[in-house]
């Protein structure tokens, strides 16, 4: 058999990074490649998590870059077709819930070759979220579907998913987070290499910032409410906040850029994943729209606030840190001080989320190749 494995953006890559892993050791061994669509090109948002994580070199890089949804959804699609006309895989395997998975798996779906998805069945049940309609389209035309929390089996049989072609594995993102956690760069080395020592999170404590969902940074006014409150947390406890390129290019073209300039709050561009893991593993608080962080933190027991009104991991909100507090100012400083004042919730690690998901993955994926790729 052979698997033709997908990346395109930033989320991707940490977690198809121990799935080919553990792939690559089956026995008897499995032919894997891996083709990265190019939707994230910025070497900040690519090289630092494929040389980190130990990535295979993608054996074809499609190139497409930013557009808009439908450009870039069509660009993958045009220029996947004959990348699989030529690999003929058994199978092909997207991960998350981006516009570069949606794509392969659609490709490959009308061409007959079974889709495996990675991280199937999550649901914010909001459609305004793009990642939800690929969650959803995703999760339809797929023939091996693996769930992260128990949710997602609830959600997958009420659109018809058929029973058997569910695996509960856990969460392929743990896994990588917990064979690197000994390797994340302290906060004092990501301050010193950014040019930034005396700043003041390195000895009192910190909160992360992240922020990139369009429904929170594409709108000034929205972005503008939220940074407000960002600057009024930052009196109480220094900000780190490394930027998206997106939020970066929102907050310049918007004018917003003088409000942040205060010493509490430290703009940085975007990490790579072991920096961004030595920022979370020490925090004192995540403020997040991201849904890996919200189960980063969750696995790290560290308090996260995220900053939307929903969440498509409802098990980091059942049994994880995480808060949610969407971009209500009160709600926010709310959450915020009780963290501060309670150290916040305590949470406990998911089911399966251990670090074995990607040998539970490939266990799955070996046995449905010899049944015929029947499920
Ligand atoms: C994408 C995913 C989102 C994921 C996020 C993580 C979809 C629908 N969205 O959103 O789920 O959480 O990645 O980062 O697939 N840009 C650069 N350099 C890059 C990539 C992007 O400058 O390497 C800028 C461009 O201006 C681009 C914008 O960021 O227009 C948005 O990039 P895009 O890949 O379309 O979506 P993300 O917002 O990154």
């Amino acid at each position: 058999g052979s698997i033709l494995c997908v990346v395109g953006a930033r989320p991707n890559f940490m977690k198809m990074a121990p799935i080919m892993a553990a792939l690559g050791n089956l026995r008897p061994p499995l032919a894997l490649s891996l083709v990265h669509t190019g939707q994230h090109y910025d070497a900040v948002m690519n090289h630092q998590y494929f040389e980190a994580l130990g990535i295979p070199q993608p054996d074809i890089n499609l190139e497409v870059g930013s557009g808009s949804h439908a450009i870039q959804t069509a660009e993958v699609m045009r220029r996947f077709e004959p990348v699989l006309d030529a690999k003929r895989p058994s199978a092909v395997l997207v991960v998350g819930d981006v516009n570069s998975t949606l794509a392969c798996a659609l490709v490959a779906a009308k061409k007959g070759v079974p889709v495996i998805h990675v991280e199937a069945g999550l649901r914010s049940f909001d459609r305004a979220m793009p990642e939800e309609i690929n969650r959803i389209l995703t999760d339809q035309i797929s023939d091996l579907l693996f769930i992260t929390e128990s949710s997602g089996r609830e959600n997958l049989l009420r659109e018809g998913i058929v029973e058997s072609r569910i695996h509960f594995v856990g969460n392929v993102m743990i896994d990588t987070l917990r064979r690197n956690l000994e390797r994340a760069v302290p906060l004092s080395k990501i301050l010193k290499d950014a040019g930034h020592e005396d700043f003041m999170g390195g000895n009192a404590g910190y909160a992360v910032l992240t922020l990139h969902r369009p429904s929170n940074v594409d709108d000034p006014a929205t972005l503008r409410t939220l940074l407000d409150t960002v600057l009024k947390i930052s009196r109480k406890l220094p900000v780190i906040f490394p930027m998206h390129p997106r939020t970066h290019a929102m907050i310049k073209n918007s004018g917003l850029e003088e409000m942040l300039k205060v010493p509490e709050l430290l703009l940085l561009p975007p990490m790579g994943y072991l920096e961004m893991l030595g920022l979370m593993k020490n925090a004192r608080v995540m403020l997040t729209d991201s849904g890996g962080i919200q189960e980063e933190t969750t696995a790290l027991g560290v308090p996260c606030i995220t900053l939307r009104n929903n969440t498509e991991r409802p098990i980091t909100v059942e049994e994880g840190t995480n808060t949610i507090a969407g971009q209500d100012p009160v709600k926010i400083l709310a959450a915020f001080d009780e963290i501060m004042r309670s150290g916040g919730k305590a949470g406990r690690i998911p089911e399966f989320w251990d670090g074995q998901a990607s040998i539970r993955i490939a266990t799955a994926i070996h046995e449905w190749l010899e049944n015929g790729c029947l499920s």
